[in-house]
């Protein structure tokens, strides 16, 4: 019942008295305020050094600093303050002011009033002013934690940009802000243990969040999904004390342009299963096996304030994945909801289970695009390492469009390819449809060849994001834990997409 100020209060706890972090609150400016006790100053790598910075290019390159990307010096003033030069590069691309905001806000932890002079390069875009936001204030996110006192202090009591107070640039530090809370909101919920948060739960939370930020909540509870024929999500938690919950969450703007639906992976937990994984430290992370879910939820709190113009259907589907005496078993065959059969051969390949259901209700909306996000498969990860997210699509356009939105906002995607005649052979059943899993090779396309099964005419997008979904220590604005990797990159998507 707090959970609609979220972001309002310090420490916001939702029916479940889940601590959420808030973000610092960001002001502009035309010039550094004199409050301010650590200033970030832009430094290129060639031409005239600021002069607020007080020191000649011949002294800072003393100090090894060339103004390259990455790179910092904080130069203590003799009135107490800090000057921080933050490297931008030659000619920085908003990507690489996203990294310098964040070397720069990890450079000033100890300070509380900051500000930040780095859009003096001269740029004058909503996009660089955008991308200076989300890196300082992503830098500034930590975990609040299950602790006895949970620290969801914003880490800083002032964080002044400093504008030239151009409306584009206002513009994109506003943007900056909403794309921030979004993927607080994302990373606060995927890094919550499990027990902290089952699908009951995160329909609590849901609940809180809808009439704050304007899209509207259809629960789906056990009843209802045998009702509905949703045998994936049914099956896979049939091994759980906890009940399954299928949400959709619906944005509609008047005289909407377009109608994008997105679908989000919920395994609140995923053990495995009967399929048991083992219990080595790798795993502990599964707690995040939520995390497209995660990235659904929180793009839809963003629409309404970044006034998107396109109607967003998003799904959500929620359960854990637990062995036990009530469990599904290897060969067991189930029915999803567009009548399918899978006969299931591991029971740890659930999140293309419970993705059939939500990919065939997302069918019948008969939206312009689907665009489903999980944290599917170790294979993605394999192949393209934590920083990268798979991307496979029965539609180039819409590849092409989630493509833009990664560049957009150094949500970096990388495209595999859906190679259904080859591949699909590799799931044949000889009881059912399909079985769940294809053989040890390919395992990334494999799976989304499974879940194209379920995506009738619809152009639809695979977002596979078990690599970036964590990153296991501070990384430019990626703050170690979960990285709410897709949210940005799903708001990009769906506020610009065109049919
Ligand atoms: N949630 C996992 C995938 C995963 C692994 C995400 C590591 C993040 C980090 C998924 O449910 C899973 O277990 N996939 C199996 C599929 C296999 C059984 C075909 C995998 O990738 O091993
Ligand atoms: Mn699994
Ligand atoms: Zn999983």
């Amino acid at each position: 019942m707090f959970g609609c100020s979220l972001f309002v209060h310090n420490v916001a706890m939702t029916n479940t008295s889940i601590p959420f972090s808030t973000p610092s609150d960001v002001v502009t400016a035309r010039s550094v305020p004199r409050s301010a006790t650590a200033v970030a100053v832009a430094v290129r790598s060639t031409g005239a050094v600021p002069r607020m910075v007080g020191m000649s290019r011949r002294d800072l390159e003393r100090h090894g600093f060339a103004g390259e990307v990455g790179q910092s010096v904080a130069i203590p003033r003799r009135d107490g303050a800090t000057v921080i030069a933050v490297g931008v590069g030659e000619r920085p691309s908003s990507e690489d002011l996203r990294n310098a905001a964040a070397v720069a806000v990890r450079n000033a932890q100890r300070h509380q009033d900051v500000a930040l002079d780095l859009l003096s390069t001269g740029s004058s875009n909503s996009a660089d002013a955008r991308a200076v936001t989300e890196g300082a204030l992503l830098a500034g996110y930590r975990y609040p934690g299950i602790t006895a006192k949970p620290d969801t202090q914003p880490r800083f009591a002032s964080l002044t940009i400093v504008t030239s107070g151009a409306a584009a640039v206002e513009r994109g530090v506003r943007e900056g802000r909403i794309r921030s809370r979004a993927t607080y909101l994302a990373r606060d919920l995927a890094n919550t243990p499990p027990a902290h948060l089952n699908a009951s739960d995160l329909e609590a939370i849901v609940i809180d969040l809808a009439p704050t930020h304007g899209f509207d909540v259809e629960v789906f509870d056990e009843n209802d999904l045998e009702g509905m024929g949703c045998g994936g999500l049914l099956g896979v938690n049939k091994g759980s004390v906890e009940p399954p919950r299928l949400m959709r969450l619906t944005y509609s703007p008047r005289n909407p342009r377009g109608h994008v639906a997105l679908v989000g992976k919920g395994v609140m937990y995923d053990s495995g299963g009967i399929s048991l994984k083992p219990s080595d430290a790798f795993h502990v992370v599964m707690k995040m096996d939520m995390s497209g879910a995660a990235a659904v939820l929180s793009t839809m709190t963003a629409l309404k304030d970044l006034r998107c113009r396109n109607q967003v259907t998003g799904y959500i589907v929620c359960t854990d994945n637990m062995p036990s005496g009530s469990a599904m078993k290897l060969g067991d065959v189930l029915t999803m909801r567009n009548g399918k059969t899978v006969e299931v051969h591991n029971t740890d390949a659930e999140g293309r289970l419970i993705l059939a259901d939500g990919l065939s209700l997302a069918v019948e909306d008969k939206p312009e695009a689907i665009i489903d996000i999980a944290t599917l498969t170790g294979a993605a990860m394999a192949a393209l390492g934590p920083d990268i997210a798979a991307v496979l699509g029965t539609d180039s356009k819409v590849v092409e469009q989630l493509s833009d939105s990664a560049e957009a906002t150094g949500e970096p995607i990388w495209e595999m390819p859906l190679e259904k005649a080859r591949y699909r052979k590799l799931l044949d059943s000889n009881v059912a449809d399909m079985r769940n899993i294809g053989g040890p090779y390919a395992g990334c396309i494999t799976a989304a060849i499974f879940l194209s099964e379920f995506t009738g005419d619809v152009p639809w997008a695979h977002l596979d994001i078990a690599g970036p979904m964590k990153v296991d220590g501070d990384e430019s604005w990626r703050s170690k834990g979960a990285t709410g990797f897709g949210t940005r990159l799903l708001i990009d998507a769906v506020t610009n997409w065109s049919a």
